[in-house]
């Protein structure tokens, strides 16, 4: 495969759950670009109590990666992006325009916490989309009240929000029933994209025996859309859903 685009990966160094180091951080880029990712979005937490990142912060980290990584060969194009955690915190900022859509502005990736989906969800996603910002939803496969079932969400997803697929899941990464909920909305169709989420080099391993498995599933032109077509369709605000 060649010409990927990635929406969610953790490769600035020291600053989230991600990569520790620089050089892991152009060495995870590297494994993703010789895999076939063209473009690798950086998507660090922003996340209350546990990653208090911001805006300016993240800019400033990513321009001095990208800088530094610009001396390294056989990278991809890099991007940048956060995963918002949707608390009160992330709509307070969001509100005073201090969140971090992606490059372009023409999206935002949020996640939501495993145990049980947030009061207001659906208002809060309808404002962002006023706003020209359409809400990509990371891995909703690993969200507890997803596990049995689409509906929780099926009120978002008539609005616009887009499911982005954590494909490590495919692999068991994440354990059992987060694999089970990805292989059923993989059938029923209601992904939009996916991406690797990858937070070490190693990764890059279990997403190609994901990707693998993404194709036996769904085939290899509907696996192009999820990992190629729909990302750049994102980026680039042409969402046809
Ligand atoms: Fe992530």
């Amino acid at each position: 495969m060649e010409g990927l685009v990635d929406l969610h990966c953790h490769y600035i160094p020291a600053i989230d759950d991600g990569v520790r180091t620089h050089d892991e951080g152009v060495a995870l880029c590297q494994a993703l670009k010789r895999f076939g990712y063209a473009t690798v979005t950086a998507t660090p937490h922003i996340r209350s109590a546990m990653f208090p990142n911001n805006r300016a912060d993240l800019e400033q980290r990513f321009e001095r990666f990208s800088e530094q990584a610009r001396e390294s060969s056989d990278m991809p194009e890099l991007l940048l992006g956060a995963e918002h955690f949707c608390d009160d915190a992330f709509w307070e900022l969001w509100n005073r325009g201090e969140a971090l859509p992606y490059s372009g502005g023409k999206a935002a990736l949020i996640e939501l916490p495993v145990d049980q989906l947030p009061l207001r969800l659906g208002d809060r996603c309808f404002r962002m989309q006023v706003r020209g910002v359409r809400p990509v939803l990371a891995h909703p496969e690993r969200y507890a009240p997803l596990f049995g079932s689409t509906a929780p969400i099926e009120r978002l997803l008539e609005m616009g929000v887009l499911p982005l697929l954590d494909v490590m899941a495919l692999a068991g990464k994440y354990g059992r029933k987060p694999q089970q909920a990805a292989e059923r909305m993989l059938e029923e169709d209601a992904y939009y994209a996916a991406c690797s989420d990858c937070h070490r080099p190693a990764d890059v391993e279990v997403v190609a025996e994901a990707v693998e498995r993404l194709v036996e599933l769904v085939g290899d032109e509907q696996a192009l859309l999820l990992l190629r077509d729909h990302p750049r369709a994102i980026l680039r605000g042409e969402v046809d859903r």
